[in-house]
């Protein structure tokens, strides 16, 4: 009996490995025409990661979100959510999936002609049978969470652009998801509310233990943020490894990013040289 365990663990030990993520990206190419955004793009997020996704503008960093969620199909591979290669989805079986992803948009995407509240309760009204108590305690829940109770009342546009992310935040929380996608979620704020909104993220994410995906080309905001990392550059991986690894990377193109420096192989190959200050 005794012999026979490590065997046994030894036969399911990788399975369970392979098993374990909540998204798997495997092989992903993606063309828009001509051009090949994404160049087998193979990445896994394990539970209760926050994973870092950064590069340049136009890397192709929002498009991985829209392919997880399937807005987007790839070229060629496969995208895994939770074991399941989501391309053999029926369209039943996408929008399921859909309820338990929330996605927190870059301009947070409230309907503008509807309360805060509103906006909040809308995705619990259309895709639960909640009943309208109910829905109104989930919505204070969260209002609360992002530190915004009180001002459900508010329209969208008297929102500050800080307040907008949280209402953003809270809307991708009241369906309880398992997975969040933030697409650039402090862009656009001052240093002092960015590092309050990262706090909520750290704080919000380790307590419901939601597993996290998040897109940015702000680096102070990657480091606060990032469980671990990987940087997008010309549709691949071209570095992945927790913060301090990736600091400690040669890698010339990451070692330029992570500097915001002008000098370097970035621009030297890639179209953005037309946006230098010579021309
Ligand atoms: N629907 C589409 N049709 C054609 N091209 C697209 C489409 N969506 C994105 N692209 C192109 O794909 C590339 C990657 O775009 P994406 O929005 O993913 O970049 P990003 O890394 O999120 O950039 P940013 O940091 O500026 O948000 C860009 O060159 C963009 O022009
Ligand atoms: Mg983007």
């Amino acid at each position: 009996m005794n012999q026979a365990e490590p065997a046994l663990e030894k036969m399911a030990a990788p399975e369970r490995a392979a098993g374990s993520h909540v998204v798997e990206l495997r092989n992903l190419s993606l063309r828009f025409g001509d051009k090949k955004v994404l160049d087998a793009v193979s990445l896994s997020v394990d539970p209760q990661e926050r994973l870092m996704i950064i590069g340049l503008s136009g890397a192709g960093k929002t498009t991985i979100l829209r392919l997880i969620v399937g807005i987007l199909s790839p070229t060629e591979g496969s995208v895994f959510f939770k074991q399941q290669d989501i391309s053999r989805l029926t369209r039943h079986g996408l929008e399921q999936m859909r309820t338990r992803i929330g996605m927190v948009y870059q301009d947070a995407a409230l309907l503008s002609s509807i309360t805060v509240r509103e906006n909040l309760a809308l995705p619990l009204q259309e895709l639960t049978e909640k009943t309208p108590g109910e829905i109104d305690k989930i919505v204070d829940e969260k209002l609360e969470l992002v530190e915004m109770a009180g001002d459900g009342g508010l329209m969208p546009f008297e929102l500050s652009g800080g307040m907008r992310k949280r209402v953003g935040l809270a809307r991708a929380l009241v369906m309880e998801p398992e997975l969040i996608l933030f697409d650039e979620p402090t862009a656009g704020l001052d240093p002092v509310v960015s590092s309050v909104i990262d706090q909520l993220i750290i704080g919000l994410t380790e307590r419901s233990k939601v597993t996290s995906i998040i897109v940015t080309h702000l680096m102070d905001s990657a480091f606060r943020l990032a469980t671990r990392m990987a940087m997008l550059h010309e549709g691949k991986i071209i570095e992945e490894g927790t913060p301090a690894r990736m600091k400690q990377s040669k890698n010339p193109v990451l070692v330029q990013f992570l500097s915001g420096s002008a000098e370097g192989p970035i621009f030297k190959r890639s179209k953005y040289h037309m946006l230098s200050p010579a021309d």
